[in-house]
């Protein structure tokens, strides 16, 4: 196990934030975890890294960084009703997604496109058009770097919640997950209720004979008409959760925002787009030094080209200030703060 002092993370991060970790290892097969457990009793600190898309990376990180490379997707379990599908963490998100869509194994093409890899998918629990991961979850297998046992970990004991998970809360360096398992359920149902989907022409045609690939392609084009590419525009995707309101605040808000996008929640509550509001308040399109906020999805900072965290946290802090005093909403940030005081 090649493990390396000092290394530039800058390409392995999609904001594209010049870093440094302290040092560095690649975990290639899942029986390393007590390999990796052992070396990790050198650093005062560990993080793991995924696909490096939902970070914001320090310029220094002292700690060891190990960057999970494991691959491998097989059937586990197949019954009457569904199929249990199993992927190595260090898998991507999206060619995973894909060659389940090209099995047959269906319910998973709403999240076509996440960056990132398979193992990072539980920790914020991803979600788009309609559908969140821990809807096809089934179980995960994660090393605990801590007490150095091997966990399988159901859906009740995940936590999720919107972007959120008990790994997502957990002292970083903790849970090294291994392998995530999905419920596919055979009697396949499409999920169309977001406004995206349902304007979308193809879909629309197809009406009841709708295909779980024509949903993955559309969820495709719209993401990348919308969605800068990390491979040529650093980014992180999100930088803000939706935040969630009471029904009061969200009436008193609608008085002084008519066209206010807000989304019910099942207990009552209301998921405000964040998106709107930047853009709203004129941020869309704008610069900060080499931060950016994007041009076609205001809920997206980029890296006009050298930015380093600083820059990505005045923006930031620049943004949440003119949300709170023009809505008297705070926002939250969605990806992780790596290596910051
Ligand atoms: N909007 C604007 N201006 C903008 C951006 C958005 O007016 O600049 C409006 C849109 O027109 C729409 C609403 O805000 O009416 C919501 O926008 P959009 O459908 O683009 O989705 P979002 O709420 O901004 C969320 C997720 C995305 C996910 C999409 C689709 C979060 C934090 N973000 O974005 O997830 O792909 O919905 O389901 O929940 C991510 O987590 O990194 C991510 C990209």
């Amino acid at each position: 196990m090649l493990h390396v002092i000092d290394q530039d993370l800058t390409s392995f991060n999609t904001l594209g934030l010049r870093s440094h970790a302290r040092a560095f290892v690649r975990c290639e097969s899942a029986d390393q975890a007590q390999a990796l457990s052992d070396l990790a009793d050198d650093y005062r600190h560990v993080f793991i890294l995924g696909g490096g898309s939902n970070v914001v990376l320090a310029p220094e990180l002292d700690c060891l960084v190990i960057k999970v490379e494991t691959a491998g997707v097989r059937l586990l379990r197949e019954t009457d009703d569904e199929w249990i599908v199993e992927a190595q963490a260090g898998e991507r998100w999206h060619d995973f997604v894909e060659h389940c869509i090209a099995q047959g194994w269906n319910g998973l093409e709403n999240l076509a496109l996440i960056p990132g890899t398979v193992g990072a998918a539980p920790v914020q629990n991803i979600g788009a058009y309609g559908v969140e991961l821990d809807q096809r979850f089934h179980s995960l297998v994660a090393w605990d770097m801590r007490d150095r046992r091997l966990v399988e970990m159901a859906a009740q004991d995940c936590g999720f919640l919107y972007r959120n998970s008990v790994f997502k809360q957990a002292e970083q360096g903790r849970w090294l997950i291994l392998q995530v398992r999905l419920c596919l359920p055979k009697a396949w149902r499409p999920v169309l209720n977001y406004p995206d989907l349902q304007r979308h022409p193809v879909l629309q045609a197809a009406g009841e004979r709708v295909t779980a690939r024509q949903i993955f392609d559309a969820v495709c084009e719209i993401r990348q008409g919308k969605l800068p590419d990390p491979a040529i525009l650093g980014n992180a995707g999100s930088f803000f959760k939706n935040p969630v309101v009471t029904a009061t605040a969200y009436e008193g808000l609608k008085k002084t925002h008519s066209d206010l996008v807000a989304y019910p929640q099942p207990d009552g509550t209301y998921k405000l787009a964040a998106g709107w509001m930047i853009d709203h308040a004129g941020w869309k399109g704008s610069r900060m030094g080499a931060a950016g906020v994007h041009e076609r999805q205001a809920l997206v900072l980029v890296n006009g080209g050298g930015a380093n965290a600083g820059d990505i946290a005045a923006l930031a802090d620049a943004i949440t200030a003119d949300i709170a005093a023009r809505f008297g909403v705070e926002l939250e940030q969605e990806p992780v703060k790596v290596g910051w005081a």
